[in-house]
């Protein structure tokens, strides 16, 4: 069984068609999300969560209906919100602690002396930090308590150019130990490219591509790169 088995998933927002019978199953390895804004890659996620349900067609995360066994299933997953939205008056460790708390699991130390979180930010309130230390909050959030299902809605928004590397690092780093289904939703695919083992392309709310990170390149990039592939599947301009 699939960690994610979605099955002709559809969700509507009165005439929007946010998502056209998306069918997905994702397993261990990174899967890469890519799409124009509003081509439904954060509906699904939110689908996937249990945060939505879907307005025809089905979804199993770990083997559950993520909607009807909310709790059970969003306890397993790590989460990093495309908005993160964080208490302003708490510090960032005492978030992390409440995080910890919730899911019922001890803060792992491995997790806040993490490379991504230079500084010693995480002492201050969240309200005095910059938006890159509130994506780094959202990072080691997501990690705690070592989920097999991590999703990242966006996770280089607001990084600064050394963030960004973190980031890229970190996912590696994550992947490096295995056993793990890592969704990164993203635009930015220099640094998908050092990631993902799977690529999904998305538009309009369907899936227009989807195959392992070389094949797709092999199939569409004229340079052997991932942007130029994923221009060309666009139709866009040749990069
Ligand atoms: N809660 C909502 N109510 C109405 N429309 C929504 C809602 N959420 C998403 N949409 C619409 O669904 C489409 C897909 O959005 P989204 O999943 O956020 O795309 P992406 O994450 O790829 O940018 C967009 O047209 C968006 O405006
Ligand atoms: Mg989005």
């Amino acid at each position: 069984m699939s960690v994610v088995e979605a099955f002709n998933v559809s969700k509507r927002f009165g005439k929007i068609i946010a998502l056209e019978n998306v069918n997905l199953s994702f397993n261990n390895g990174v899967y890469g999300l890519v799409g124009p804004n509003g081509s439904g890659k954060t509906t699904f996620i939110r689908i996937m969560l249990g945060l939505q349900k879907p307005s025809s067609g089905r979804i199993l995360v770990f083997g559950k209906d993520p909607f009807y066994s909310h709790d059970e299933v969003f306890s397993k997953i790590g989460y990093l919100r495309e908005k993160c939205a964080f208490p302003k008056w708490v510090t960032g460790i005492d978030y992390l602690r409440h995080v910890a708390k919730l899911k019922q699991v001890d803060l792992d130390q491995n997790v806040i002396h993490h490379s991504v979180v230079k500084g010693d930010f995480l002492e201050r309130k969240i309200g005095t930090y910059s938006a890159g230390m509130v994506q780094r909050l959202g990072l080691l959030q997501a990690l705690i308590g070592d989920p097999s299902l991590i999703i990242l809605d966006e996770p280089s928004t607001n990084l600064d150019p050394l963030g960004r590397v973190e980031m890229v690092k970190l996912i590696q780093e994550i992947k490096r130990h295995g056993g793990k289904s890592i969704i990164v939703s993203t635009h930015i695919l220099e640094e998908l490219e050092q990631i993902c083992d799977f690529i999904i392309v998305m538009d309009k709310g369907k899936i227009i591509a989807q195959d392992t990170l070389g094949k797709f390149i092999k199939s569409f990039s004229l340079d052997g790169t991932l942007v130029n592939a994923y221009a060309r599947i666009m139709g866009g301009a040749q990069v």
